[in-house]
């Protein structure tokens, strides 16, 4: 606590942002501020908006602080530090985050994902802050022999440059990191935020399924093609843990939570616990949303899982996090953002 003027004022722990104006991070600023803390976002803007920042602001109806730095720059983030003053931990999501981009240039992913988050360890330990969230994914497990996953499913080998980044990044937190890390590996985030102000900003035609249905949708793509029928699945369609980017946020503040309660590293699945196939995940968006969609069956994207989703039970005992969305929830959020971010461009 500390006193302005003649009020008394509560100091909100703060928590550096880095990738605060990302799909996930934005979600994850506003969580955070509504949870009590005070978000500071560093990003480059490399694979963001700008006019993101505004509609956190409105959202949460106050000013938000942002850097705009690379994290691959020590100095910068230090600098942040240094003029903010005292921090209670850092959530770290800027990556570079798109398979197909990982395995066209493997160099810019491994330099990119690995100096910066070597960068924000280094950061945590001269600053001692003594906290820190880390962005996984679920591609670490690679192909799994059994689902749901739990968190000590063994490994495969990565599939690509970009899950590669995820699975040594995992080992240096737990090398550089013994206490203080919590790894959440996420599955397959989709939706935004219930006010329609925030949500995922596609760079060019989107590789991933529900950006690729709402802008079929909406008009901007010719056809929603599928990617194979042919798989073990009841529908002959892949099975993925669709994860509305809400609760996926809350997650994050639950991290927090356990940190400073209980100073472990350790790594939580974040997913709903439940499979979904992809003409499943169509089916719905087409059903709550009542719009249709021109659908082509096509064959198998190379390098696409069968099936994942995760086992959730670990996150629910200790964290005490549960998704709480459905995956229609997420098809109406969804598809609410795509209404709005068109209608914007039309008005610009
Ligand atoms: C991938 C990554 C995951 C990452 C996520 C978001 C792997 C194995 N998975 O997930 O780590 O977090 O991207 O960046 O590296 N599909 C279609 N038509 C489309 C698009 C997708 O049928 O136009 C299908 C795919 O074939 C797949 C499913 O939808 O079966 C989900 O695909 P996608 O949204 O791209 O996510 P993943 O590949 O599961």
């Amino acid at each position: 606590m500390r006193i302005v003027e003649d009020r008394i004022e509560f100091q909100r722990p703060r928590i550096l942002v880095t990738g605060g104006a990302g799909y996930i991070g934005s979600h994850t600023v506003v969580e955070l501020w509504n949870a009590g803390y005070e978000p500071v976002i560093a990003d480059n803007f490399s694979n963001s908006q700008r006019w993101i920042i505004d509609r956190i602001k409105t959202i949460i109806g106050r000013p938000v602080t942002v850097h705009e730095v690379d994290c691959c720059d020590y100095d910068a983030l230090a600098g942040i530090v240094q003029r903010k003053g005292a921090f209670l931990g850092v959530i770290h999501f800027a990556a570079f985050k798109s398979v197909n981009g990982s395995i066209a240039e493997p160099q810019k992913y491994m330099h990119n994902n690995m100096r910066s988050l070597e960068n924000v360890i280094r950061l945590v330990d001269e600053f001692h802050i003594p906290d820190l969230v880390f962005s996984s994914s679920c591609t670490v497990y690679g192909e799994p022999d059994q689902v749901p996953v739990t968190e000590e499913t063994p490994w495969k080998a990565a599939t690509s440059p970009y899950g590669l980044t995820k699975q040594l990044g995992e080992d240096l937190i737990r090398d550089r990191m013994p206490t203080g890390a919590i790894i959440l590996r996420y599955f397959n985030p989709i939706g935004a935020h219930a006010s329609g102000l925030i949500g995922e900003v596609p760079d060019g035609p989107p590789a991933n399924l529900v950006p690729y249905i709402t802008q079929t949708a909406i008009g901007l793509r010719e056809k929603l093609t599928v990617f194979g029928t042919d798989y073990s699945t009841p529908d002959g369609s892949c099975i993925r843990d669709f994860i509305h980017v809400v609760d996926l946020a809350r997650a994050h503040v639950a991290a927090l939570a356990r940190l400073a309660s209980e100073r472990e590293t350790d790594v939580f699945n974040v997913g709903t616990g439940a499979g979904n196939s992809v003409l499943e995940a169509v089916e719905t968006f087409m059903r709550v949303n009542q719009v249709g969609l021109p659908v082509v069956l096509a064959d198998r994207r190379p390098g696409d899982i069968e099936r994942i989703y995760a086992e959730t039970t670990k996150a629910e005992r200790v964290l005490r996090w549960k998704a709480t969305h459905t995956l229609a929830d997420a098809m109406r959020d969804a598809w609410r953002w795509e209404t709005g971010l068109r209608a914007l461009e039309k008005s610009a």
